[in-house]
């Protein structure tokens, strides 16, 4: 392999001319209104609502704190039943909690929870399900709502890898009772650092609201013992540009996976991910491929070093 002299990261955030985010700048810098639900926070959400196609969106300051909130806001306790297979904010969120992760084990075809095990997992202590549509691609939501009604279950998915990802062509962010995003510098539309909580009703929203900001409920009364995870109007202001420029975006991803899906198909030992049919509006966030070692030659983590060795940055999903 020809050592490459620039450096290829894993991802490389998606970023506007600068110029353009000025603008944007000195309307904060006029009115001085730099968070709490300011113009562009409020712009941001009412946006990106249309574009995702989803009833009632709250920001966050990041992904995290949204499934941290998220969790609250439903008052979820004792013991969820997650994945092992996820970025460990999944895991954290309960650990911040004070809830214990059970973990149910992953289907091989797109590594998202298998709904075929959860059922063993349930005990009298256990209150909600917390899936993740790992790379985008949609969990079995059908089979896991029909769980969660049978045992009385509520359903949060962390869908920080799925913004825009439609499903039977609708969004996938509209299933289960909760759907938590990330808009991290990673992430195919990113605010910096950001995130958001998806509900179905205003009067979930509102509470969301008031456990983003310390839980206040109007100027004097808190509700319960809220954070503050209030996304600021600078990250709301990229966010609103970011969303101008994301269909190029996700369009140039697409044309990078079928380079890729091109070149890496017909080599042995190296398994690639089928789009899903019901999938659609793929954002292409990721480009997972499976290693087997014995066909290939190497290990993942071989070929892991051998690609940095050659200034290719790539990731182990999920490593730790
Ligand atoms: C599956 C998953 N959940 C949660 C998070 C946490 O989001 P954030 O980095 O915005 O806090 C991430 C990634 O960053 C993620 O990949």
């Amino acid at each position: 392999m020809e050592k490459q002299n620039k450096s290829i990261y894993v991802t490389q955030p998606a970023l506007p001319d600068l110029k353009e985010f000025i603008p944007y700048l000195e309307k904060i810098w006029g009115n001085k209104i730099l968070t709490n639900n300011g113009p562009f926070h409020q712009q941001l959400e009412k946006e990106l609502a249309g574009f995702l196609g989803v009833p009632y969106i709250s920001l966050f300051v990041n992904g995290t704190l949204a499934l941290v909130t998220a969790l609250q806001v439903l008052r979820i306790t004792g013991e969820v039943i997650t994945t092992p297979y996820s970025f460990v904010a999944t895991t954290h969120a309960l650990w911040w909690n004070n809830i214990k992760p059970v973990f149910v084990d992953i289907e091989p075809e797109y590594g998202n929870i298998d709904p075929e095990r959860i059922e063993e997992a349930i005990t009298p202590q256990t209150t909600a399900i917390l899936p993740v549509h790992v790379y985008g691609n949609p969990c079995k939501v059908e089979r896991i709502q029909e769980i969660a009604d049978t045992y009385g279950l509520k359903v949060i998915y962390d869908a920080a890898h799925a913004f825009g990802n439609n499903y039977k062509g609708q969004s996938i962010l509209n299933w289960g009772d909760l759907s938590t995003l990330s808009f991290h510098a990673t992430k195919p539309f990113n605010t910096m650092e950001g995130g958001a909580i998806i509900c179905h009703d205003d009067k979930t929203k509102q509470r969301i609201d008031y456990l983003k900001n310390f839980g206040f409920a109007g100027e004097t009364k808190v509700m319960a013992p809220g954070i503050n995870s209030k996304m600021n109007e600078m990250q709301a202001a990229l966010g609103l540009l970011q969303l101008k420029h994301h269909q190029a975006n996700i369009e140039k991803r697409q044309q990078i996976a079928n380079t890729y899906k091109h070149e890496l198909k017909d080599i042995e030992g190296i398994k690639l991910l089928d789009e899903p049919e019901d999938l659609s509006n793929n954002n292409h966030a990721y480009f997972p491929i499976f290693v087997d070692e014995t066909k290939f030659g190497k290990s993942r983590d071989d070929l892991y070093e051998h690609l940095k060795e050659n200034n290719i940055f790539g990731q182990r999903y999920f490593y730790p």
